[in-house]
């Protein structure tokens, strides 16, 4: 898939202020698979979406890329539009950019801050919704530590407001899925027969199972590998290849995805020992040299510096994408905020 920005787009820079409907056709709203995100209401696992509404999202995402590129955003698009983020769990990178993608188009942003909420007193996630419901709110941007909290989320409240799921427990972080394979992309426009290494804690995490049904969308050939105690054992079902060795599963690799090991489960027992760990699991140049000459590193972040790779090779510029990802995660956020809440009125 080609991430270039169509030759025919206009010069935006030549046409602040943008009016909508200028916009509208800069922002391609002829591209197959609108349809389905204007008949779309929320989004809550990357395993829901075709591969046309991806390919449709992530062309949006390359243009919001562009017009951020360009000093063009904020955009007046969501003017009308109140945007929540409701963070149960910690989060630097997909808070901050889903507000930075949120302002970028126009919205208002609602950051409630959970520990000092009513959240405190035992207000329920259903009741803490409803309410900001009631005060307008139109999307609701909810991380949480329980899986499947989305989906309540958006059953209950399936005609009121838009929910978008920034992660819920061990199930599922769409946006980090696509902005991944939007980064991917960039550097390989075709993915289908590229191998793709997923290495570490793929029991919790839920990235991997994001970036796993996105990547087999594209035809890529995935390789998980870590300790055998953070190893679903039904994993293999999904069309991977499991490895409890690195170095089969980096062996002529595309792209390695370094998975952050949840320290705070090592306090419990459930990961063997860190330096164990990084003995037979962590990434290096040394190692990397197993995948392709071409390979790239990805990590979700935030980086255990030392820990899942080296210090020198997650800041090396030339094999490290972590900060593509994190600039990416931008783009793609005002793609999906886009076509889930601006382009049901674009076509009105
Ligand atoms: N990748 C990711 O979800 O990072 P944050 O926890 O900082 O949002």
């Amino acid at each position: 898939m080609n991430l270039q920005i169509r030759d025919d787009m206009p010069d935006l820079s030549m046409s602040t202020p943008l009016s909508l409907d200028a916009l509208s056709s800069n922002l391609m709203l002829d591209t197959p698979g609108v349809d389905l995100w204007r008949a779309r209401r929320h989004l809550l696992d990357t395993k829901d979406l075709t591969k046309v509404e991806v390919e449709c999202a992530l062309r949006f995402a390359a243009v919001c890329k562009k017009l951020c590129q360009l000093e063009i955003a904020p955009l007046p698009v969501l003017n009308s539009k109140v945007v929540a983020n409701i963070f149960y769990e910690n989060s630097t990178r997909t808070r901050s950019s889903f507000e930075l993608a949120a302002r970028r188009l126009g919205a208002t942003v609602l950051n409630l801050d959970v520990q000092s909420s009513s959240v405190a007193k035992g207000e329920t996630l259903l009741d803490t919704a409803q309410t900001l419901i009631a005060m307008g709110v139109h999307a609701i941007v909810q991380r949480h530590a329980s899986s499947g909290s989305a989906h309540r989320l958006s059953e209950a409240f399936h005609d009121k407001v838009h929910v978008l799921n920034a992660g819920d427990g061990w199930n599922a972080h769409p946006t980090q899925g696509l902005l991944d394979l939007f980064t991917m992309l960039e550097v390989m426009p075709d993915l289908c027969g590229a191998k793709v290494a997923i290495v570490g804690d793929i029991s919790h995490s839920r990235v991997a199972r994001s970036n796993i049904w996105l990547l087999k969308l594209f035809g890529a050939h995935i390789h998980l590998a870590g300790p055998p105690t953070l190893m679903p054992p039904e994993i293999s079902k999904l069309g991977v290849t499991v490895h409890n060795q690195l170095e089969p599963a980096i062996e002529d690799a595309d792209f390695v995805i370094a998975l952050r090991i949840q320290l705070e489960r090592q306090k419990k027992g459930e990961i063997p020992s860190l330096s164990e760990y990084k003995k037979l699991y962590r990434l290096d140049h040394h190692r990397l040299k197993l995948a392709k000459p071409t390979a790239r590193v990805l990590h979700p972040g935030p980086v255990n510096r030392g820990v899942e790779l080296t210090d020198h090779l997650a800041d090396d510029p030339e094999l490290s994408l972590i900060r593509t990802q994190v600039a990416n995660g931008v783009a793609v956020r005002m793609a999906v905020l886009y076509l889930l809440l601006a382009s049901k009125e674009a076509k009105s």
